[in-house]
């Protein structure tokens, strides 16, 4: 319904325009309650072999919104309903900003991709705090990601940024994730090199220890490092004891493969063409760190076997964004329900239909070598 119908509507509309109505429409689920409990009911597929527990943190599936798609925290709840276990609200900065002008948003619909270079539009700390705070009972899991105002990183004041939204939002989020990887706020990137980062993480992981209550800190990496900066990321990660890291952000490569118009815009390029790339960095985090540090996977995931190659790959949880743009928001409902049938088919758990799907991938990748030797 929502790829045959309601998405060739939409597909007419500027991007970012759909963007906006569609989380409008959310936010009135958001603030029905009633109408939230009867989708509930609908679209339930609460089943305890999906959930995951990352520290103290329980997921009631391995399916997260990614960072940008609900910025603000406008409609937590209703992910939740939609089957999402957890949304990652954010990028939030200390102060609203406006971002960079539009257009900002480009769909490449021939290669299942979206470019954005939006810079971080939102309506700051305080107001998504506040919003947030009207949240209630446990789920889904929220998590808020940080970062800082285009101005002070323009200062070389990047840090104090961060410490702000993290005093800010802290009291509402169940994990925070400090995001220097997004490619479109001029030099954030260069916070991922060891010695910036290492300062970086010092100090906000100081401060978080000053909360009493201790939440799970976790960074957000780009896909366009190379492993020994990897390798450096993994170094800070370990000196701090961060709670986990979540790969990958957008790519500023473009490969030769995109057909789209589209393809030659600015900015950070995210779905399909992302997946490969995605799949290989979290494979090279996790025979680096195995099970000492979680990861979040995320890029082009669409469908179930998609999850199944992140959860194969190292990760323990996964996120969607592109995926609901081409999908609808019903993708992550579905998916689970497939994962549901394909544990209940092969009577096995989450992670050991992730290994029977990595032991198969590797045979169709063995016969594909076969045949081209
Ligand atoms: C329009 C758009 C805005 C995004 N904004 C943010 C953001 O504010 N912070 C962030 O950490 N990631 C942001 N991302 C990156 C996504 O969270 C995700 O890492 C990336 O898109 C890869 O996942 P996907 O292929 O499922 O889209 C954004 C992505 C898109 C497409």
């Amino acid at each position: 319904m929502y790829r045959n119908v309601i998405y060739p509507i939409l597909q007419r509309i500027d991007a970012e325009r759909t963007h906006d109505i569609v989380l409008q429409l959310l936010s009135r689920v958001e603030r029905a309650p009633r109408l939230r409990a009867l989708l509930r009911r609908l679209l339930s597929c609460d089943d305890p072999r999906l959930a995951v527990t990352v520290g103290e943190l329980h997921f009631a599936n391995p399916l997260g919104v990614a960072a940008g798609l609900d910025k603000n925290g406008l409609a937590v709840q209703t992910w939740g309903t939609f089957g999402f276990g957890h949304v990652e609200v954010g990028t939030v900065t200390p102060q609203a900003q406006p971002g960079n002008p539009r257009p900002r948003l480009f769909r490449l619909p021939p290669d299942r991709a979206v470019i954005n270079r939006m810079g971080f539009p939102g309506h700051g700390a305080d107001v998504v705090r506040q919003r947030l705070t009207a949240r209630s009972g446990g789920r889904p899991i929220v998590g808020v990601n940080i970062g800082a105002n285009k101005t002070s990183v323009e200062e070389g004041r990047a840090s104090d940024d961060y410490i702000r939204a993290l005093e800010q939002v802290y009291v509402v989020a169940d994990y925070i994730t400090v995001n220097v990887s997004s490619p479109n706020t001029v030099r954030l990137r260069e916070l991922q090199g060891r010695a910036a980062l290492d300062a970086l993480v010092g100090q906000v992981t100081a401060r978080r220890d000053a909360f009493s209550a201790r939440k799970p800190l976790f960074i957000k990496v780009a896909p366009d490092l190379s492993a020994a900066e990897l390798d450096d990321i993994l170094a800070v990660c370990t000196a701090y004891h961060v709670d986990g890291i979540i790969a990958t952000n957008t790519t500023i490569a473009r490969p030769s493969s995109l057909r789209s118009a589209a393809r030659s815009e600015s900015g950070g390029l995210s779905g399909a063409p992302l997946r490969q790339r995605a799949n290989d960095v979290i494979r090279y985090l996790y025979s680096a760190a195995g099970d000492t540090l979680p990861i979040i996977g995320v890029g082009g995931v669409f469908t179930a076997e998609d999850v199944l190659a992140k959860l194969a790959a190292g990760a323990c949880l996964v996120q969607l964004y592109t995926g609901v743009i081409y999908e609808g928001p019903l993708v992550a409902w579905r998916i689970n329900r497939e994962l549901v049938r394909l544990m209940e088919q092969r009577d096995v758990g989450l992670a050991q239909l992730a290994a029977e799907f990595n032991s198969n991938e590797r045979a169709v990748r063995g016969k594909r070598e076969d045949h081209a030797v």
